[in-house]
């Protein structure tokens, strides 16, 4: 197969991270996980202590600091300034305080170009976030966009082990979830929308082998025309 680039774009909770892992096992490609990236500045401003809407300050941030994104099978090890801080990334300070990482039009223009790098080093990526199809990768072979109900994915992320975010009261996590939906989709720059090209999976009702199952389909289906 050639180098192939799929993307796995949706909103929080939708289970991106575990169906682009599993599928990218069974194509023997590479995991990429960019929201461990947004994560990883957040930790490296958040220890630094500065202004989190400051643009200047947050790109200082990506330049001052050591980044270092070691994929593993099922999950992205990540290293700040050779700190293993894979769980640190991980916490709900952390979760909270990503969005002004995400909104900074700065940093993400160099994340992207360092998730287009990554990709340039591989046989080829699965990769998920919220605009891996509309920006990063906009050539990509197969778009793929998840959603599922508030409700869903708020039991989804309860029932995450407690080091990946899991935990907590239901309404409490469904009123996180909201808002950071609506982060998400409404900043300026890089928002979670659907590429034109995008297949929506409304995952609610289906299993994590049948999301599976159906996106290996789409691929074998797009490699046969
Ligand atoms: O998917 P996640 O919860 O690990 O994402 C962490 C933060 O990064 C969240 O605020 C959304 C943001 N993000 C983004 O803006 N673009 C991406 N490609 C991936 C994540």
């Amino acid at each position: 197969m050639a180098k192939i680039i799929i993307t796995i774009d949706g909103p929080a909770g939708s289970g991106k991270s575990t169906i682009a892992s599993l599928v990218a096992q069974r194509l023997g490609v590479t995991f990429l996980d960019t929201g461990a990236m947004y994560r990883a500045v957040t930790l490296a401003a958040m220890q630094q202590d500065v202004n989190l809407a400051d643009e200047e300050q947050l790109s200082n941030v990506l330049n001052q600091n050591a980044f270092e994104f070691v994929p593993q099978k099922d999950t992205i090890q990540v290293h700040l300034n050779d700190v293993d801080v894979t769980d640190s990334i991980r916490t709900p300070d952390v979760t909270a305080n990503s969005k002004f990482i995400a909104a900074s039009p700065k940093i993400r223009e160099k994340l992207v170009k360092m998730q287009r790098d990554f990709a340039s080093t591989r046989n080829g990526i699965v990769t998920e976030g919220r605009d891996q199809g509309t920006v990063a990768f906009p050539d990509a072979d197969v778009k793929i966009f998840l959603t599922a109900s508030l409700e869903e994915r708020s039991r989804r992320r309860q029932n995450q082990p407690q080091n990946q975010g899991g935990g907590g009261q239901i309404e409490q996590i469904k009123e996180t979830i909201n808002h950071r939906d609506a982060c998400d989709k409404n900043r300026s720059t890089g928002p979670l929308i659907p590429a034109e090209d995008a297949i929506t999976l409304d995952t609610t009702n289906m299993n994590i082998e049948q999301v599976v199952e159906t996106i290996l389909q789409i691929v074998e289906e797009k490699n046969q025309c």
